[in-house]
């Protein structure tokens, strides 16, 4: 049995930030993570940038901002933590002590800071578009070089292990076989569920794994049906969803129908809130019968485009679209949860002894809606705030009695046939997308929890990990259609069609 004062699962930008925190008030800490490289995490694909401070700026102005964009039902005391603390930390923590290299005016030397939907003020630093990369890189150079944190690659947490109604550590697989692994504080950093959708901008492994973990070990969980979809990710028929940043929106692209019609009819076009956006583009494609929205990027030169957004231009071109002459074909992908596992403004969670942060966790910042590129920002300070509040009063570590016989051998047993076991996942994700999507009904949502259990009813009396990984994707997926059925009011991204007059309501905000 290995053991740690602190247990980090999960090296995004979370992850890496409890951990430091945790190992400068000198604990030690072990980081997991299930993929052979560490900076493999959600982190390292954000495009956009991490929310800073303008000029012009100032946290209540940005709280305001974080309220408004949920369409009021954010909590205060988080967006006001975030906004009075997150600036600080960006300076101390990623520029000067990290160097993380964001864009410079190369006349003044100042940050090259950009606009994102329902900014009031230009406050998003950034790295070209590929913002994640160099700030996720920098995070695990530093973990790597820290004596005090063990970084366990390849290592999959299975369950959370609660000893007298205690979080007391983490039964994982680490090279085929099980391992237990004691600490006196868990913290989950796993990121979200986007990728339990047929349509997502989030890499394959993003199925909520960290939820599941929650659940099975008793931890409240909440707003899991408020899943953020982005409105704008590359449409090329049978292709993946691509994320097309917000940013380049901040820069003055316009979303546009097939005649080349402004049709968004929010005050801020195509700037509004994500979640109005979102819908706009799914009513026009309905309207019309078109199966996309075009982003009109041709009030900037290629030269400027190719050098501010290489990711973005490379993967237009390569799909043989010829920005900035021909518009970006877009649609909306399930890209983000705003709800996830219940914590307090310090991670903790209702479980003792666990603590979650960044994607994974529920502060109520983001209610039924999150502001633009605040995703890196939140997982950087409230990642932060967990660590420290993990080391804050040490329980001793559970006894290794106590932990002794907790390996399962759950990779054993009968194996599914990958195939059948291929067909199910595609099953899972297709009905996300069509009954818990960007339009949502009472009888579609009853109908998606039926389709669940026929998926689950397969899967009965099977065994191994392949077979763990989609039972916990059930049953988070369970869990977010029980509570979009629960949520008969149309808030945010949670647009029930058989609500229709609140939503009305709200494209107007
Ligand atoms: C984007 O670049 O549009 C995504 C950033 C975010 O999700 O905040």
């Amino acid at each position: 049995m290995l053991s740690a004062d602190v247990v980090v699962i999960g090296t995004g930008i979370a992850g890496c930030s409890a951990a430091l925190a945790a190992a400068e008030r000198g604990a030690s800490v072990a980081l997991l993570t299930r993929s052979s490289r560490p900076e493999e995490s959600n982190t390292l694909y954000a495009q956009g940038g991490i929310v800073y401070t303008g000029p012009e700026d100032s946290p209540s102005l940005l709280t305001r901002d974080i309220i408004s964009a949920s369409a009021g039902t954010g909590s205060g005391q988080a967006a006001r933590m975030l906004a009075e603390e997150g600036p600080g930390l960006v300076r101390e923590l990623l520029i000067e002590r990290l160097g993380v290299p964001f864009d410079r005016d190369p006349r003044t030397g100042e940050l090259d800071l950009t606009r994102e939907g329902a900014h009031s003020v230009r406050r998003v630093a950034h790295h070209r578009d590929y913002t994640g990369r160099v700030i996720e890189r920098a995070l695990v150079r530093t973990v790597l070089a820290e004596p005090s944190i063990q970084v366990l690659s390849g290592t999959d947490a299975l369950e959370l292990l609660v000893v007298e109604g205690r979080c007391a550590g983490v039964r994982a697989l680490r090279g085929g076989r099980e391992i237990v692994i004691g600490a006196s504080a868990t913290v989950l950093a796993t990121g979200g569920l986007a990728a339990l959708y047929e349509h997502t901008t989030n890499p394959p492994l993003a199925t909520g794994d960290g939820i599941a973990l929650a659940l099975e070990a008793g931890a409240s969980v909440g707003d899991l049906h408020y899943v953020q979809f982005h409105p704008t990710t590359l449409y090329v028929p049978g292709g993946d969803r691509f994320l097309i940043s917000e940013s380049l929106r901040g820069e003055g692209a316009v979303l546009r129908d097939s005649e080349g019609r402004e049709f968004v009819r929010h005050p801020l076009g195509s700037l509004a809130p994500r979640d109005v956006l979102a819908r706009e583009i799914w009513e026009m494609m309905r309207r019309t019968g078109e199966s996309c929205a075009y982003l009109d990027v041709s009030h900037r030169p290629a030269g400027w485009l190719e050098e501010r957004f290489p990711t973005i231009y490379e993967r237009c071109r390569a799909a043989g679209i010829e920005v900035p002459v021909e518009p970006i074909p877009v649609v909306p992908a399930a890209h983000y949860s705003c709800g996830g596992v219940d914590t307090n403004v310090w991670g903790r969670t209702s479980l003792p002894g666990l603590w979650a942060a960044g994607e994974v966790a529920r502060t109520g910042l983001h209610g039924a809606n999150r502001l633009a590129s605040t995703s890196l920002l939140e997982g950087l300070v409230f990642g932060w705030r967990a660590g420290l509040d993990a080391t804050r009063r040490p329980q001793s570590p559970p006894a290794s009695e106590s932990l002794q016989g907790r390996e399962r051998q759950t990779v054993n047993g009968h194996k599914p046939d990958r195939g059948e076991l291929s067909a199910a996942w595609a099953r899972l994700r297709r009905l996300m997308w069509e009954r818990a999507g960007l339009a949502r009904s009472g009888e579609g949502l009853r109908a998606g929890l039926a389709e669940l259990d026929g998926i689950g009813a397969a899967l009965d009396g099977e065994g191994g990990y392949e077979a763990l990984r989609l039972r916990r994707a059930l049953a988070v997926a369970r869990s977010l259609l029980r509570s979009a059925l629960a949520d008969a009011r149309s808030r945010g991204c949670h647009y029930r069609v058989d609500c229709e007059e609140a939503v009305l309501a709200d494209i107007s905000r």
